[in-house]
């Protein structure tokens, strides 16, 4: 399982680089951990995921306004929301091989048959799931076999342990070389800058970890600007950046990365209402553009997992090929950060409702999700290999990237059957014809045409329209279906009409 998994991973990681979806940052250059660049299939693919996003809970709204605010800002915006204090990770180092990790990421894996201890590891992993199947891997393979054998009858017993939570007397040790690990600290994940030409401590500013800030130091403004009463929502999608101790699973875990946050502002008792509407609505967001159900979980946290100012959180989470892990957070964050930042600001932050007369800090519900993770978990739900037929009809295996035709970063790829009898123009006048209407479209003449699909296919095209011997004569072209395969003759002039009405709202 956990091979056929890392196999999908290295064959994706591998399709994005060949096709240009995405590249290690600064590549030439050995490359940047944690740091990754959008190439030509990327930046579009990912700009569809916002656009999809922008264009569900801002423009179909008519409760939520959008905001794009700074990177870096006052260094009080983050005394007051408490990351100055609060926002670390436990860093744990090995002393011997000198490896860093997080210490909530290391675990301590023992398998048990009939009660006796037959392995045990020490792993880094995301989660419990994930350190159990890291576990096995690692256990000789009599032992695996022994344990797939009695799996369902109930010998074997599994006990994990995160690094962390071991008691004080327990020495953890390195998952790479088994040397002992330190004891966890503290590490700050916010990026340090200066601001101005001075480098002390009075000019130190940080990277936003996350754009909501800018959003809560921003509620004034767009209150007193937009004429927006309660309940109403703030949008911002942006840049956030985090010095995370071990960047991994690709894009999944990056110091760099994108955010699409709302903040929904309304009165204290109707924050449960609302907090269960975003947490299915964004939930369903997920389903619309093509990750299935069967992969998709909802998980409410456990009151322990709450941050303290937190009245609920869940999790949408998506089973990645390493594991199942979270695409976004849903909280109800009380009015503690409106509250915060009126403390440390000294601005009334509270609002007034003109109809009850009451004055009150609005209570805050979250949906924050990731636009770096969305765009991966799309990736790897997009991701198929099957068979389709050469242009001699012979069967061959091909690698299909089954997008949303929404999300698709090209939707309709134009070709001439052949480089003469005028098939180039007519091709190029539907391939002009796309782009006057703003559908992302490419031209391809060059090799067979078999090969021009399967290329296509290869980034998820999900049309292929071929100008051929016909066409010169009824003004008819071939429209291939990249999931199906079908090919249907429809006339030159309908072919814009046909790929809109499929590739749904916005065309892009
Ligand atoms: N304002 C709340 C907040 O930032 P979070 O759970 O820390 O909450 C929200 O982050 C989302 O941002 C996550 O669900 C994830 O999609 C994305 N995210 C967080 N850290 C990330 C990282 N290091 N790399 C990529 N995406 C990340």
């Amino acid at each position: 399982m956990a091979e056929q998994a890392n196999d999908l991973m290295e064959k994706l990681v591998s399709l994005c680089k060949r096709r240009g979806f995405i590249f290690q940052s600064s590549e030439i250059y050995g490359g940047l951990n944690g740091c990754w660049d959008y190439g030509p299939m990327g930046v579009e693919l990912k700009r569809n995921v916002k656009e999809a996003w922008w264009d569900s809970v801002v423009r179909q709204r008519d409760d939520m306004v959008g905001l794009d605010c700074s990177i870096i800002m006052n260094p009080k915006v983050w005394e007051a929301s408490g990351h100055v204090v609060n926002f670390n990770d436990p860093l744990v180092d090995c002393k011997g091989c000198k490896a860093r990790f997080r210490a909530d990421k290391v675990y301590h894996v023992v398998f048990f048959e009939n009660g006796n201890p037959v392995h045990a590891a020490w792993v880094e992993a995301d989660d419990e799931q994930s350190a159990g199947r890291e576990a096995f891997n690692r256990a000789n393979s009599k032992t695996r076999r022994r344990m797939q054998l009695h799996q369902e009858g109930g010998r074997f017993e599994t006990e994990i342990r995160r690094v962390d939570r071991l008691p004080s007397d327990v020495k953890a040790l390195c998952p790479l070389c088994g040397h002992e690990l330190t004891q966890p600290r503290k590490f700050n994940m916010m990026f340090k800058t200066y601001v101005g030409a001075m480098e002390d401590s009075s000019s130190i500013a940080y990277l936003r970890p996350e754009t909501a800030q800018g959003i809560f130091a921003n509620f004034k403004n767009v209150i007193d600007t937009s004429r927006m009463k309660l309940p109403f929502g703030i949008a911002q999608i942006g840049k956030s950046f985090r010095n995370e101790i071990n960047p991994r699973n690709f894009t999944f875990r990056s110091r760099e990365f994108e955010q699409m946050e709302i903040e929904f502002f309304c009165h204290p008792s109707q924050a449960d209402q609302w907090y269960a509407y975003w947490r299915d609505a964004r939930f369903q967001w997920y389903l619309s553009l093509g990750l299935r159900s069967e992969k998709l979980r909802l998980r409410e946290h456990e009151p322990a997992e709450l941050a303290h100012y937190a009245k609920g959180c869940a999790d949408v989470e998506y089973a990645f090929p390493f594991g199942i892990s979270e695409l976004e957070g849903i909280a109800n964050r009380t009015n503690y950060d409106l509250s915060q930042h009126a403390k440390f600001s000294g601005k009334d932050l509270s609002y007034f409702d003109e109809e009850t007369k009451e004055r009150f800090i609005p209570y805050v519900i979250e949906p924050s999700a990731g636009a770096d993770r969305a765009t991966l978990a799309f990736l790897c739900e997009a991701y198929a290999e099957d068979e389709a037929p050469d242009e001699n009809g012979a069967m061959q295996k091909r690698i299909v990237m089954r997008f949303h035709p929404r999300l698709a970063p090209i939707k309709v790829a134009i070709f001439p059957l052949v480089k003469k009898d005028g098939m180039p123009e007519k091709a190029q006048a539907i391939y002009a014809a796309c782009k006057k209407a703003s559908l992302s479209a490419f031209y391809d003449e060059k090799s067979a045409v078999g090969r021009r699909y399967r290329r296509q296919d290869e980034v998820g095209t999900p049309y292929c329209v071929t100008v051929d011997g016909q066409t010169l004569t009824d003004d008819t072209v071939t429209i291939r279906d990249r999931d199906s395969l079908k090919q249907e003759r429809i006339k030159a002039s309908e072919v814009v009409r046909y790929v809109q009405e499929r590739i749904g709202a916005g065309g892009m």
